[in-house]
């Protein structure tokens, strides 16, 4: 497997398995494109999306490390995870045609020790694994998440089914702490949610494309759902003004109430594994 020129002469592994299409820039370990044959894209990647060196890409999996969001005394948001150059370590064919990925995050001034490697199975899922080691003498106290965006038909005719009687966060009301009474969470303006201590799968339905897809975890006990509506479409320079419709963010992770103190010698594993069918 060779490291190609992707977008913005970025470099980029493709895969390709029996069933499926992959794409992963070393920048950020993003994985932007996973396909089976046949269907849509699973993940929505935006048209407006800056490929360039230090800045987030809009849509795949961007990492979230490791902090989530932007905590007081933080000058970015989301931590610095997504916007470093991850090395490619090696790709591996499997016995069943599937192949992974393995990529590292080279030790840096801020994680001392803390080495970070990630591990992408294409086949007929996509299952991406974080691993997060703590080499220091010191606990680590930190936050992740894999910021998944989804391709959807028409967000008018998505729901998302798995979070009823969960608590969480509305990120719209300065973290407020709710509950959802919904057993299908619907889209009608922009939803920002932080939903904590949910182990669960989550599901996303959708009627248009007639296809439902699971987002099965392990390693996390917090679920963003997150779609920009109309407003923030527009202020956003890297996401065009209608993709709002054509995309949703379900993101599995470990944030607020739930980020990870990891102690000496110990590691967190936080992995998904992203599924479809049709519905
Ligand atoms: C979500 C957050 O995870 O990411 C939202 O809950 C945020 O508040 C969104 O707007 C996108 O963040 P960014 O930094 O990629 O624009």
């Amino acid at each position: 497997m060779e490291i190609i020129n992707g977008r913005g002469g970025l470099p980029m592994v493709r895969i390709e398995t029996p069933w499926s299409a992959a794409e992963i820039y070393l920048l950020g370990a993003s994985v932007t494109h996973f396909q089976k044959h046949g269907e849509p894209p699973l993940l929505f990647l935006s048209e407006k999306s800056r490929f360039e060196k230090d800045a987030p890409i809009r849509g795949g999996i961007p990492i979230i490390f490791p902090w989530f969001g932007k905590p007081e005394g933080k000058t970015s948001q989301h931590g610095f995870a997504r916007v470093r150059s991850w090395e490619l370590v090696e790709v591996t064919k499997q016995t069943d045609g599937s192949v992974i990925a393995h990529l590292s995050l080279p030790v840096s001034a801020e994680l001392l020790a803390i080495p970070l490697d990630y591990y992408v199975t294409v086949g007929k899922t996509l299952t991406a694994e974080l691993v997060v080691r703590n080499f220091s003498n010191h606990e680590f106290v930190f936050e992740n998440c894999l910021h998944t965006y989804f391709t959807v038909g028409d967000i008018n005719q998505v729901s998302v089914v798995g979070l009823q009687g969960v608590d969480y966060l509305d990120s719209l009301e300065g973290r407020a702490r709710r509950q959802e009474t919904s057993d299908a969470i619907r889209f009608t303006g922009e939803v920002d949610r932080l939903y904590i201590n949910t182990p669960h799968a989550v599901e996303i339905r959708d009627a248009s494309l007639h296809r439902t897809i699971l987002v099965e975890k392990e390693g996390s006990a917090s679920t963003v759902i997150w779609n920009p509506w109309i407003a923030k479409a527009k202020a956003m320079a890297d996401f065009g003004d209608e993709e709002y419709k054509r995309m949703v963010c379900v993101e599995s992770g470990n944030a607020a109430v739930n980020e990870i103190t990891l102690a000496v010698g110990q590691e967190a594993r936080l992995k998904v594994n992203l599924s479809s069918r049709p519905c």
